[in-house]
């Protein structure tokens, strides 16, 4: 009789032999990553290789990429290596992804371990206990101030965990239909959250399946106004459709829609009023969880108690819905085959890790001080060139400028030409359009941010003229 309760798959992962493998690889990486120290040019002899690959990417997903961008598969802190041989400062990391810059030996070392796993996929019928690890985690981080999420339903996009959001909330307050958005939001591009988005170009052809109200978004400048307009749209709505609103929709920091942060103060007179008529407090952090002042943006405002539903996804590696006990579906409403690889699931418990142990958050913590040092340096470029580099804007890891006259087509060609001098950033918004960036939380040095604005005040010196031509 087996008596002892070391199972089969321990004894794999503490086989001296796996140890070893993983000690040899991390000191191989090291040894590589040595020549990734700072901004490169493309390689002459690589240049033809690299837009033959480009183009047969382009055939193959049926359009070019946004940037030319075939990474080599190296990367070192926010520097990424291309198949081009040239070294990018990324700053826009995936739009928000690589939480730990590129090629973290700490989460080499956890993917490794997840290989070892027996299934690339885990979902529905086929969960670990990573699963359950990494669950129980984002829900201990989300109730640290008290808000009451009792429940994370793990998926595999932004898009997804979106919309298991948006059904638990209808099924929740059916037979209500409608939606409560802000002006200018985004939510993702599954049919219904296209049908969200504040952008009728991505819903382009695709058939009305939500009816969503919109309330206008806080001014700053005119915040006591603002905050007017937007209560007054709310019970204008409220009252034209009586009983049918299952959800308010909140981004607490606009991400595609240009980085425009709201306050505590806006968001909790539309949250109390909307609680008025047992709408429920829907928050897509998406793109803000990690990069504030607290891991989620919920928290940074203080909305711990009125948040019911909330996502997350991009820089945790993988996406979840997380939402009140007393809003469980009660029938077979959420599943899915695949609800995150082993591989995500690794890299997401090493991101909390990591963000966690570099001082990431508090009010000084990495984030806010790093946001400080990137907005005061933004400001004197801003005062130097006043009608070329506006702003900044954003908040904490999310920080963006207004380039020129604002128009797309002049911040899209600033985004090509900052990307060939080795700075990789995105655009956001529309009128104004916006330059933003999003740079990695954990490893963004304060020289990172001087090579970054070093990049940016050459090309704003030497092509701004050319550009906006
Ligand atoms: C706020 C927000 N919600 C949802 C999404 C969609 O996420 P995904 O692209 O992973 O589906 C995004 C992506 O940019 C986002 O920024």
């Amino acid at each position: 009789m087996d008596t002892t309760s070391t199972l089969a798959a321990e004894r794999l992962r503490t086989d001296p032999r796996v140890i070893q493998a993983k000690e040899l690889l991390l000191a191989a990486l090291q040894e590589a990553q040595s020549a990734i120290d700072g901004v490169k040019a493309p390689k002459e002899c690589l240049r033809e290789q690299y837009a033959d690959l480009l183009q047969r990417l382009s055939n193959a997903r049926g359009g070019a990429t946004y940037f030319p961008y075939l990474s080599s598969g190296l990367g070192r802190g926010p520097w990424v290596e291309l198949a081009d041989g040239s070294v990018k400062l990324d700053f826009i990391s995936g739009i928000g992804v690589h939480g730990l810059g590129h090629s973290d030996p700490r989460m080499m070392v956890a993917v490794i371990d997840s290989s070892l796993e027996d299934t690339v996929m885990q979902g529905n019928l086929q969960q670990h206990p990573a699963s359950l690890e990494i669950s129980e985690r984002i829900i201990r981080l989300a109730q640290s101030n008290g808000a009451a999420l009792e429940h994370c339903l793990l998926t595999t996009s932004g898009a997804m965990a979106n919309e298991n959001a948006l059904k638990i909330a209808f099924h929740n307050r059916a037979p209500a239909d409608r939606v409560l958005a802000l002006d200018n939001c985004f939510a993702g591009r599954s049919i219904a959250m296209a049908q969200l988005t504040d952008r009728p170009q991505y819903r382009s052809g695709l058939p009305t399946v939500l009816a969503v109200d919109y309330l206008p978004s806080e001014d700053v400048e005119h915040s006591a106004e603002s905050h007017q307009r937007a209560l007054r749209a709310l019970d204008i709505h409220l009252a034209r459709h009586p009983g049918k609103h299952a959800a308010l929709w909140l981004e607490l920091v606009s991400g595609e829609g240009g980085y425009y942060p709201g306050s505590a103060d806006f968001f909790s007179k539309l949250i109390r009023r909307a609680k008025l008529d047992n709408i429920l407090i829907v928050v897509d952090e998406v793109q803000t969880f990690g990069r504030l002042s607290c891991p989620f943006a919920f928290q940074h405002l203080g909305l711990d108690n009125y948040v019911d539903i909330v996502t997350i996804g991009k820089i945790t590696q993988l996406c979840a819905t997380l939402y009140r006990g007393s809003l469980r579906p009660k029938g077979p409403l959420l599943s899915q085959t695949f609800t995150a690889a082993s591989s995500a699931i690794a890299a997401a418990l090493t991101t909390l890790d990591v963000i966690d142990h570099s001082d990431c958050f508090g009010p000084r913590g990495q984030n806010m001080q790093r946001f400080e040092y990137f907005q005061d340096k933004l400001r004197t470029l801003s005062g130097k060139y006043p009608d070329k580099v506006n702003g900044p804007y954003g908040e904490g890891m999310m920080i963006a400028f207004t380039p020129g006259d604002g128009s797309s087509d002049h911040a899209n060609r600033l985004v090509h030409a900052l990307f060939d001098a080795g700075l990789m950033s995105f655009v956001a918004g529309a009128n104004p359009a916006r330059i933003r960036f999003l740079p990695p939380p954990a490893v963004t040095t304060y020289e990172h941010i001087d090579e970054a604005i070093s990049i940016l005040e050459s090309v704003v010196e030497r092509e701004f003229g050319n550009l906006s031509k």
